[in-house]
């Protein structure tokens, strides 16, 4: 990078003077010269050998405008004592005309406690033939050395707002070994012509310079949401949970809603609240996805191998009975079923098999737990992706969002081992004390709003929701009776603008979201808040 005009001077100022002067002091040979400007030269020398220098802090005393013009005209008893000396006597009505109302009224007084002059019936008249301006003297002393070593008069004066300190950095300067009246010409590149004629040993290379930032890169980067959701994925990884494939949007209301308990008249399932596909019309009945199933066989043996004990065996599942599973989903509604009175009301099969844009990914755990269902053993799934509701749009909701979802099977789960699961899930990002509500859901009993207290904020924020999965969900896919699973959810949005200091969604996710913006933003970690 070629150097600015005046950083060359500065570099070629620093090497003359030194031909005269050593060590050279730069805030009495250079003092208009700003101090970046000056340590920038003296690297860039320092860098090659030429000089070496020291940096030392001191403090420097400075005249405001007020005591420049005292320097410059004498202090305002000074001006008093001038125009009495002048006209031989004043009126004393008259000296705020002739001196100005600021000298009259500060002057006055002092020139009267020196001595200088004295009041004459209406008149001032003088009392000293020759007097000695002292505070001009004082000030001119300090404009001269920029020091005063007499701490009251400091004081005092900093007081009369006189002067002011400011801290300068003054850098002693001498020859290095390396010492020349300019800077040699520098080589910056290696030719083939230098190897071959043997010029690139007694070349005079520049030297790098490791301090300079390089030049901005024009890579693409992750969007905010993106890492947040990566920190939370090595939350979950790092406690055994495997993830569930999430990468279908459109489902049908069977594994969205119905084989989750949820009434066909539940008003989630209104146009006011979920989108629903018009094309195609409908879904298939559930059916095997070898596709997905691979997917899951995939995830699962990658966990197994870090997490699984000796004596489990990771059986795959058997093949699954999707035809039972819909008679039991329709049994447990419309006439109850597995200990349950149901809803009894006429189950509609066409109403399942809207197709809808997921509303949470609790339709992906369903499906999960089925699968699991097969081979029933305690496991540990999540998943964190894109769900879809009607919803007004507004500083804090979109119409889609992200849930971040956990699901735990095992054997005598109780509702206090999900409270203590969920404290110390939250408590890796920061969220301690946290607070449950009684809340509802269709698909889990009991069900819990979980409200955490927000150190930055002050206050109190609803951060997730939860529950035990109900039997009348559970027991129609074949699990056994025993087996508890809990179930909770959050939103990804809501840490993510915690952390990244985000108050309008709108400015994270859509078309109003700046690029560049999202460019700059450095990762983050949960657990510091
Ligand atoms: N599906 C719930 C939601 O949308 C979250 C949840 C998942 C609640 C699992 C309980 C159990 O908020």
């Amino acid at each position: 990078v070629p150097l600015k005009a005046e950083e060359r001077n500065v570099t070629q100022d620093v090497l003359d003077l030194l031909e005269t002067k050593q060590p050279l002091q730069t805030s009495e040979d250079f003092p208009s010269i700003r101090q970046a400007e000056i340590k920038a030269a003296l690297d860039r020398l320092a860098s090659r050998s030429m000089v070496e220098y020291e940096a030392h802090d001191s403090e420097q005393v400075l005249l405001t405008p007020e005591a420049e013009s005292i320097v410059a005209d004498g202090s305002h008893e000074y001006k008093v004592w001038k125009a009495v000396k002048d006209a031989g006597q004043v009126p004393v009505k008259e000296i705020a005309n002739i001196v100005g109302a600021e000298s009259a009224k500060v002057g006055q007084g002092n020139a009267f406690r020196n001595k200088w002059i004295k009041k004459d019936g209406d008149s001032l008249v003088l009392v000293a033939e020759t007097v000695q301006d002292a505070t001009r003297d004082l000030l001119k002393g300090i404009q001269e050395t920029k020091t005063l070593s007499d701490n009251k008069t400091l004081n005092e004066l900093k007081k009369r707002k006189l002067v002011t300190l400011t801290k300068v950095i003054d850098y002693s300067v001498k020859k290095g070994p390396k010492y020349a009246k300019e800077i040699p010409v520098e080589v910056t590149d290696l030719t083939a012509d230098m190897l071959a004629s043997g010029a690139w040993e007694t070349a005079n290379f520049k030297p790098y310079n490791f301090n300079a930032l390089g030049a901005p890169q024009d890579a693409g980067s992750l969007h905010p949401l993106n890492k947040v959701r990566q920190e939370f994925r090595n939350v979950f990884f790092s406690q055994g949970f495997v993830e569930m494939p999430t990468n279908h949007y459109v489902d049908s209301g069977f594994w969205n809603f119905d084989a989750l308990f949820v009434p066909q008249q539940h008003p989630a399932r209104d146009v006011q609240d979920t989108f629903f596909i018009s094309d195609p019309p409908k879904a298939d009945k559930p059916r095997a996805d070898p596709i997905t199933e691979a997917t899951m066989d995939t995830m699962e043996a990658g966990s197994r191998k870090l997490f699984a004990k000796p004596n489990e065996t990771g059986d795959k599942p058997k093949s699954r009975d999707f035809e039972k599973y819909w008679q039991n989903v329709q049994e447990v509604h419309q006439n109850g079923a597995f200990g349950s009175v149901g809803y009894r009301y006429p189950w509609s099969a066409d109403e399942c098999l809207r197709l809808v844009l997921r509303t949470h990914t609790t339709a992906v755990s369903t499906w999960v737990l089925h699968r699991l269902a097969e081979n029933p053993r305690p496991a540990r799934y999540f998943s964190i992706d894109r769900v879809f509701r009607n919803e007004t749009v507004d500083a804090t909701h979109l119409a889609e969002f992200h849930q971040i979802e956990g699901v735990i099977a095992d054997f005598g789960l109780t509702l206090g081992g999900l409270m203590r699961f969920l404290e110390d899930f939250f408590s890796k990002m920061g969220l301690e004390n946290l607070r449950f509500k009684p809340a509802y859901n269709p698909y889990t009993e009991p069900s819990m709003e979980i409200f955490g207290f927000h150190k930055g904020l002050n206050r109190w924020i609803e951060i997730g929701n939860s529950g035990l999965f109900r039997p009348e969900m559970l027991e129609p896919m074949g699990l056994p009776k025993d087996m508890r699973v809990y179930g909770f959810g959050l939103s990804l949005e809501r840490p993510t603008m915690m952390k990244y200091g985000v108050n309008n969604i709108r400015e994270l996710l859509g078309h109003k979201v700046d690029l560049t913006w999202i460019k700059e933003q450095p990762a983050v970690r949960l657990e510091k808040d």
